[in-house]
């Protein structure tokens, strides 16, 4: 399913946080938003998924405006990890909460096949020994796992990870993007991910948004729109880019004065 972003402005205050944002994100695809600190890519993801609206423009899920949805089937559709909050306070055991992904599916009580859909779940992340264990208790990393198995456990088509692998170590990081690819391969999903690891976006995104003070920078394949030139103005830090196997690896030298 296609997602659809038509010049999209949003403001908290005064100042607007979104200018004009307007972006694609088709079935099958990974899309990369990067941008840095303060540029719009956790607003962005929010009004995608009509926890904020926008103040103008409209955001499609295939043909339909989200304005026009209710909360329940945008949740069928569409699954949202948020940037995590390490420290989350959540007494629930693991298990209640990726059962909480298939609420939008159960029309009275859960029944065997949403218990075994989380198993499945668990087991694909490689977190099953997690499943009665507190939340609040697990690390950083395995309470991004534990929210991104929520998230297919929902069977949503779309994914909007905010930041997925920021707590994660190295393997993890390579894992949950190669995980992400794979079910948005394999489930035809439609992927948005928020993310500061320029590499990780570069190796794992058919396309990159890059937002700078709201707006779209650059948009398209990652090897244009990570040059050095463009990394320099929306990030300030001059980088030197190496290419193996047509993937850009960015490194970064130092920051401009
Ligand atoms: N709840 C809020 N109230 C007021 N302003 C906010 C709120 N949330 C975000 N902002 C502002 O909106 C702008 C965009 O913030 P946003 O969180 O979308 O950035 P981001 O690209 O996700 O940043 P980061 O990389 O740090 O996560 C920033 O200027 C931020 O200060
Ligand atoms: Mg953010």
């Amino acid at each position: 399913m296609n997602i659809t972003v038509q010049g999209v402005t949003f403001s908290y205050r005064s100042a607007p946080s979104l200018i004009g944002v307007s972006l694609e994100l088709q079935e099958s695809q990974v899309l990369g938003l990067i941008g840095p600190n303060g540029s719009g890519k956790t607003t962005l993801l929010k009004c995608m998924n009509k926890i904020l609206e926008p103040k103008q423009g409209r955001i499609l899920l295939g043909e339909k405006d989200i304005k026009k949805m209710n909360r329940l089937d945008v949740t069928k559709h569409i699954g949202y990890v948020p940037q995590t909050s390490v420290g989350n306070s959540n007494v629930l055991p693991v298990f209640e909460i990726v059962l909480m992904g298939r609420r939008p599916h159960i029309a009275w009580q859960s029944s065997e096949k949403d218990t075994m859909k989380v198993w499945a779940t668990l087991k694909m992340l490689d977190i099953e020994h997690l499943a009665m264990r507190d939340f609040y208790e697990l690390s950083g990393g395995e309470q991004q796992k534990v929210l991104i198995a929520r998230s297919i456990a929902q069977e949503a088509k779309v994914l909007l990870l905010d930041e997925p692998t920021s707590n994660l170590d190295i393997k993890h990081q390579l894992e949950v993007m190669n995980l992400t690819r794979k079910l948005v391969t394999k489930e035809r999903l439609a992927a948005a991910v928020a993310i500061h690891d320029l590499n990780l976006a570069a190796r794992y995104c058919d396309k990159i948004v890059l937002l700078k003070d709201g707006g779209v920078f650059a948009a398209g394949e990652a090897r244009n729109v990570l040059s050095p030139e463009i990394i320099r103005t929306v990030y300030g830090v001059e980088v030197a880019i190496n290419r193996t196997n047509n993937i850009s690896y960015i490194i970064p030298i130092a920051p401009l004065n």
